[in-house]
């Protein structure tokens, strides 16, 4: 498992400028002036630093940009690092300087004079989050990161409120391994395994295998692992960190470790990405992380459908037709619309068990929200103004993409069935809204529910601000966020 970087907070100690090891790194904000440990780089450097914010390059850079000063005269350090960044910074642009700071870091310590900055917090969490590497499986390339300390007035102060970020940090880390790594390792029971490992942590974590799941009813869910050497399995994750008897806020994860397409089966290109297709349950699994590790004060479920995708003798064909543990029967036309199939099963499941005071379900689950949204925001579904207004805030607040698509009736008369209660796909227009559409008829009508499509923002081929390429851990923070504002308060 990947752990951030540990970072420490200590007083600041402008002694220790000279001679530290590594990179000092120094803050100067759009009035150019320069704070005590600038101050302290400037006189060592003979008045570098001030020749650097003066120059055009400085003031063309925008908040938590980087200038690098390589091998300074009168220091040891391997160079001086100067980021642009005022003293009271937002979140966002705090983040985004840690983040730079990760990149120019490379494998060397860093000296953070950040006594004069107020949201070092925030930066930190932006180094740490920017710093993940998914290496597990590089033989050569495994380097172990150098040691971070922040020099800051009031150390105690800021490292509390950085411990909730250290568990925001750890949960997103959990997200991004389990999204990252291959199908042949995270196989529905190595999934499983991490998840019950999580009771360490304080969860309850309770495992529903096929038996179990097949006398509850879940035909939807096990049809779509019936072809795969894989067991089907549910497991519920359990923090109950709140008000003893306060109904559970609950998130529903899809979990496919890997999407062939079944019967149905994809083409060859890109079909490598498909080890993803858990990266609903990923978040929802990295959001439990984050809640027991602050232990939060709220009552929180996160159920995961852990499912494999294959064609085989035993998997479903196209035209069969299953019912699903609501009772409701649905025709499989298209054996790679396989994730509603999972979700269906387990949103009932968990309606009936937890009654929950709402849902939100996370999956990558169609393409077509990523011909929509892209990589920048995640499609957003929901019966609900109040809760998906509530869900869409915290994710602004976070920085984290997600924008509301409509749903209504008109759209749910393209899932009838000639046969059977509804069919699985229903046609080429309009696919992540008639797949929302499709969920939205296993979710009862009084429970307040979201459906995140995060088929675009769970995976990237190219870095984000705060993440390299790959899993990104998409809606960790967000969901983390609304838990605390909305359950929390
Ligand atoms: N897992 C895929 C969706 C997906 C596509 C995720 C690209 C990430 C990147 C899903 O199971 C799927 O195959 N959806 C189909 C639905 C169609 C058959 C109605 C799709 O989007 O093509
Ligand atoms: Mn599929
Ligand atoms: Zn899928």
């Amino acid at each position: 498992m990947t752990t951030p970087t540990e970072i420490q907070f200590k007083d600041v100690d402008l002694d220790a400028v000279a001679g530290a090891a590594g990179k000092v790194v120094v803050f100067v904000g759009d009035d150019g002036k320069l704070d005590a440990g600038a101050r302290k780089v400037n006189t060592l450097t003979r008045k570098a630093v001030a020749r650097l914010v003066e120059s055009e390059t400085f003031v063309k850079k925008t908040p938590g940009d980087v200038s690098v000063m390589a091998f300074p005269a009168g220091m040891a350090a391997a160079a001086v690092l100067v980021v642009k960044l005022s003293r009271r910074p937002d979140s966002q642009d705090a983040r985004k300087a840690g983040a730079a700071l990760a990149k120019a870091q490379g494998t060397a310590d860093l000296l953070v004079m950040a006594g004069s900055i107020n949201r070092a917090d925030e930066i930190a969490l932006g180094l740490a989050l920017r710093g993940y590497k998914f290496d597990a499986h590089k033989t050569d390339e495994k380097k172990p990161g150098g040691d971070v300390t922040f020099m800051v007035s009031k150390p105690e102060v800021v490292a509390k409120s950085a411990a909730p970020m250290a568990a925001i940090a750890e949960g997103v880390f959990f997200t991004r391994d389990l999204t990252n790594e291959p199908a042949n390792v995270l196989t529905t029971n190595d999934f499983a395994a991490r998840l019950a490992a999580m009771q360490e942590l304080g969860l309850d974590v309770e495992i529903l295998e096929e038996d179990t799941l097949e006398k509850l009813g879940m035909r939807t869910l096990l049809s779509v692992g019936q072809g795969s050497d894989s067991p089907t399995k549910v497991v519920v994750m359990s923090w109950n960190g709140g008000k003893k008897g306060d109904a559970p806020f609950a998130l529903v994860g899809k979990g496919v470790v890997f999407d062939t397409g079944g019967i149905s089966l994809k083409p060859p290109a890109g079909m490598e990405d498909m080890t993803a297709d858990m990266g609903g349950a990923g978040v929802v699994a990295g959001v439990m992380r984050t809640l027991a590790l602050r232990k939060a004060k709220a009552n929180v479920v996160g159920l995961v459908g852990l499912v494999e995708n294959m064609p085989s003798g035993s998997a479903t064909r196209p035209g069969d037709v299953v019912r699903s543990m609501k009772g409701d029967t649905v025709e499989i036309i298209n054996t790679d619309a396989e994730g509603r199939l999972v979700l269906a099963d387990v949103l009932w499941y968990t309606q009936e068990r937890f009654k929950p005071s709402g849902i939100i379900n996370l999956a990558t689950l169609t393409g077509a929200i990523l011909v929509a949204l892209g990589h920048e925001n995640a499609g957003v579904f929901s019966n609900s103004d109040e809760l998906s207004a509530d869900f869409i805030k915290a994710a602004a607040a976070e920085g984290e993409g997600a924008w509301r698509l409509p749903m209504s009736k008109a759209y749910d008369e393209l899932l009838k069935s000639r046969i059977a209660d509804m069919k699985n796909v229903g046609g080429r227009n309009a696919g992540s809204i008639t797949a929302a559409q499709f969920l939205r008829r296993f979710v009862k009508d009084d429970v307040p529910w979201c459906h995140l499509d995060i088929a675009g923002t769970a995976n990237v081929k190219s870095e984000t601000a705060l993440a390299p390429a790959g899993a990104t851990g998409w809606g960790v923070m967000a969901l983390n966020r609304l838990i605390a504002d909305k359950y929390e308060g």
